[in-house]
């Protein structure tokens, strides 16, 4: 494997979910290029249905309420992801709606620049939707799909053994 390689699968072997932040903030210029990378996700047609609010810890104290976690009202910024299911493409055939998926891309893929900064993130879906909504202001018709805590984290980034799910369990080769 030639190093680029290696550079680009390290990336996903230090990858963790981090609830405990420092106290460094997150550089604009770090904070511009993972704004620039969920921009520029792929989404189903290039609908491109989602929104993103970028909150820092300076006027958070509403809207850290809304953690049950303590180390996520730490972190130094967080982004409310949301989907507009208006905007989405609909697949035909059974009228599924792409817009949590194509939100999702985006965030997975900014979580990836966010390890590759040296930063740290939290998906966090166990929040009250409704309560977040109403205290950013976001319109009734967006979904929240996820907060992501972003920050540097109190812990290394380093590969770890993982609990997962043999892969023979989950993969299939020509039929299920
Ligand atoms: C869709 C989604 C929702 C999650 N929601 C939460 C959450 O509400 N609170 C939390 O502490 N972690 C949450 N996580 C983090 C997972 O618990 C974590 O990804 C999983 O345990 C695997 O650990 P790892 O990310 O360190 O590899 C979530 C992750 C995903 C992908």
């Amino acid at each position: 494997m030639d190093d680029k390689l290696k550079t680009f699968y390290e990336l996903y072997d230090r990858r963790k979910s981090i609830r405990e932040f420092g106290d460094a903030p997150v550089p604009d210029d770090v904070l511009s290029r993972l704004l620039n990378v969920l921009n520029r996700a792929q989404s189903a047609a290039n609908r491109q249905p989602w929104h993103f609010v970028v909150i820092d810890n300076k006027d958070r104290k509403r809207f850290n309420e809304t953690f049950t976690k303590e180390g996520f009202k730490k972190a130094p910024i967080v982004i409310v992801a949301c989907a507009d299911p208006l905007q989405a493409w609909v697949r035909k055939t059974d009228s599924r709606n792409y817009a949590w998926v194509d939100v999702s891309i985006a965030v997975t893929e900014m979580i990836g620049a966010a390890t590759a900064e040296g930063l740290g993130c939290c998906w966090v879906a166990a929040i009250d939707a409704q309560q977040v909504k109403e205290i950013v202001g976001i319109p009734g018709h967006m979904d929240v799909v996820a907060v992501i805590a972003v920050g540097y984290p109190v812990v290394e980034l380093k590969k770890e053994e993982k609990t997962r799910k043999p892969l023979k369990e989950i993969i299939h080769y020509g039929r299920w």
